[in-house]
């Protein structure tokens, strides 16, 4: 199979539209080695095969979809190689690019949890407003790890998993969380037996989470912030990574800890990087640590192939 890293930052993108930090600043003025980077989606495909899944659909998928022609394959006057949208949570930055799907004859086939379709019904509409316009065909998503296929999409078997993070802010599950407000995906080539974790956000991992990430040939997963009072410290916000589902890469317990654990034939990936984070610069001491322990940083464009 193969993984476009459509977008590889978190909500607000890099550089986020209203932000000066040093990070934002110097990759506008071109005065900092750092790659511009739009909002969190990948688009994964079998081997062979042109049609696959978007995971996410990002405030930046028009942007996204022009930037990887795979995406659009013109195989007909309207055509489109997203057979199916998936996504881990209801988030801003994972749901609204929905919207711009909406020029399609036919029902977006949309897989995802019933908190998260509860949310996109209510708090934010996107599937009652999507119902004026291509409409939607909902697959619900167990957060069981089942396994599960999708049709258009031969070749790749999906899993589901419940995490431990955050449901949106207008979600009335925020500080009240239900199984299935945020999940992590094992994505399978059943050809090739090779298989890749995606969880753009995940709060904490667990003994039982942490053996799944071991069974993966890849995992992409939570770069958000480097430390857990990084947006504290930076007068940007009051709250810690942990408090809004982000476990840190630094620290005890944090995300590298885990990835060091890792078998070695593991790749590991950190995705969904918010402009404060430090490994976004690739001169920063921290970018040289993650080199040192082998952690990747996804970049926009980019392809892997577990
Ligand atoms: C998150 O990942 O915590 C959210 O997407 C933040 C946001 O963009 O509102
Ligand atoms: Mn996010
Ligand atoms: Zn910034």
């Amino acid at each position: 199979m193969r993984i476009h890293i459509l977008g590889s930052a978190a909500g607000g993108g890099f550089p986020q539209w209203n932000c000066n930090c040093r990070q934002c600043d110097g990759v506008r003025r071109g005065t900092l080695r750092a790659r511009p980077r739009t909002q969190s989606s990948i688009f994964v495909a079998p081997d062979g095969g042109a049609d696959g899944v978007l995971f996410n659909a990002s405030p930046d998928l028009l942007q996204q979809i022009k930037a990887n022609p795979v995406l659009q394959p013109a195989r007909g006057q309207r055509d489109t190689a997203i057979a199916a949208v998936m996504l881990v949570d209801g988030q801003v930055d994972h749901a609204t690019g929905l919207l711009m799907l909406r020029e399609r004859g036919l029902p977006l086939p949309l897989w995802c949890t019933d908190p998260v379709a509860e949310d996109l019904t209510q708090g934010l509409p996107l599937l009652r407003v999507l119902g004026h316009f291509c409409g939607v065909e909902r697959h619900g998503v167990e957060p069981d790890g089942r396994a599960f296929t999708m049709p258009g999409v031969p070749g790749l078997q999906f899993r589901a998993i419940a995490l431990a993070s955050k449901a949106a802010p207008y979600s009335p599950h925020r500080d009240a969380p239900v199984p299935g407000d945020n999940v992590g995906v094992v994505i399978e080539d059943t050809r090739r037996g090779r298989s890749a974790f995606y969880a753009p956000g995940l709060g904490e991992i667990t003994p039982p989470l942490f053996d799944l990430m071991c069974s993966a040939d890849a995992v992409l997963v939570d770069g958000t912030f480097w430390t857990d009072d990084e947006m504290i410290r930076l007068g940007l916000s009051k709250k810690t990574a942990r408090d809004i589902g982000h476990l840190p890469q630094s620290g005890p317990g944090g995300m590298l800890e885990w990835l060091d654990r890792l078998p070695a034939r593991t790749r590991r990936l950190l995705i969904h990087v918010n402009n404060t984070n430090p490994i976004l610069d690739e001169d920063s001491p921290e970018r040289a640590e993650l080199a040192r322990r082998g952690v990747e940083v996804c970049e926009d464009g980019q392809t892997v192939e577990p």
